[in-house]
């Protein structure tokens, strides 16, 4: 333990800031209505965005980075957490991390258990606004959106992008700067812009 702390200085300092703004951050998000849950190690506030009938439910265990010292890779800013209708739904399992991560649910962005979100990956089940100029001159918000769905196991790199509608089996790996826009099936290695299947996972 003290050889740990010799070794990674940094370390100690990002746990006892943790512990000094804990009460800020208990606080920050009982005011936006989200239960905390056991064992939950939050380094920084994230940015919360809750639609006030919308749900957000968060596992134990939860690791929550968003000071850029919290993680080598130094995400580029809090993990955000934003549901935008009433009926929205942002659920996240058990033993989850994410860093500097976003979670934006218009509809419904679920994770499993022990889902790994690397640094300001981006996950987000709507287009925000209609692709036709005609439909964005109506109505700017009236995008289309559909559920995602990230099962169990699931390790995603760092600055990729799920986009709408996207199911991504259990156990399977997201490489790094990765845009998914379709379904992934379970224990795969997807990569590249549009993500495909580049191997099994061992
Ligand atoms: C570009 C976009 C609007 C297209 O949506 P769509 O019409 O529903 O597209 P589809 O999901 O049917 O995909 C059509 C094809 O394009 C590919 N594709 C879709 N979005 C892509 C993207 N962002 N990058 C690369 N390929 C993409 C899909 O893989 C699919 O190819 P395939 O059939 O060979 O698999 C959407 O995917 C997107 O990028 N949304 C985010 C918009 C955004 O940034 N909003 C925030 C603005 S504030």
């Amino acid at each position: 333990m003290i050889q740990k702390m010799l070794d990674k200085p940094w370390g100690v300092t990002d746990e006892l800031r943790r512990l000094i703004v804990l009460p800020y951050i208990r606080l920050l998000f009982a005011a936006n209505g989200i239960a905390w849950g056991c064992g939950w190690r939050v380094f920084g506030a994230p940015i919360i965005q809750r639609h006030r009938r919308s749900v957000i439910l968060l596992g134990d265990r939860l690791d929550l980075r968003s000071w850029p010292s919290s993680n080598p890779l130094a995400p580029n800013h809090p993990v955000v957490l934003a549901t935008r209708t009433a009926s929205a739904i942002i659920r996240i399992g058990q033993d989850c991390g994410l860093t500097g991560a976003t979670v934006v649910a218009a509809s419904s962005v679920e994770l499993g258990d022990r889902v790994l979100v690397g640094a300001n990956a981006v996950i987000v089940d709507t287009d925000f606004h209609p692709l036709s100029p005609a439909e964005r001159r109506a109505d700017l918000s009236a995008a289309r959106t559909s559920p995602i769905r990230i099962d169990d196991d699931v390790f995603i790199g760092m600055y990729s992008l799920i986009l709408k509608g996207v199911h991504i089996g259990a156990g399977s790996v997201v490489g790094a700067g990765s845009v998914v826009s379709r379904a992934v099936p379970p224990g795969v290695v997807v990569a590249g812009n549009p993500a495909r299947i580049v191997r099994q996972v061992c």
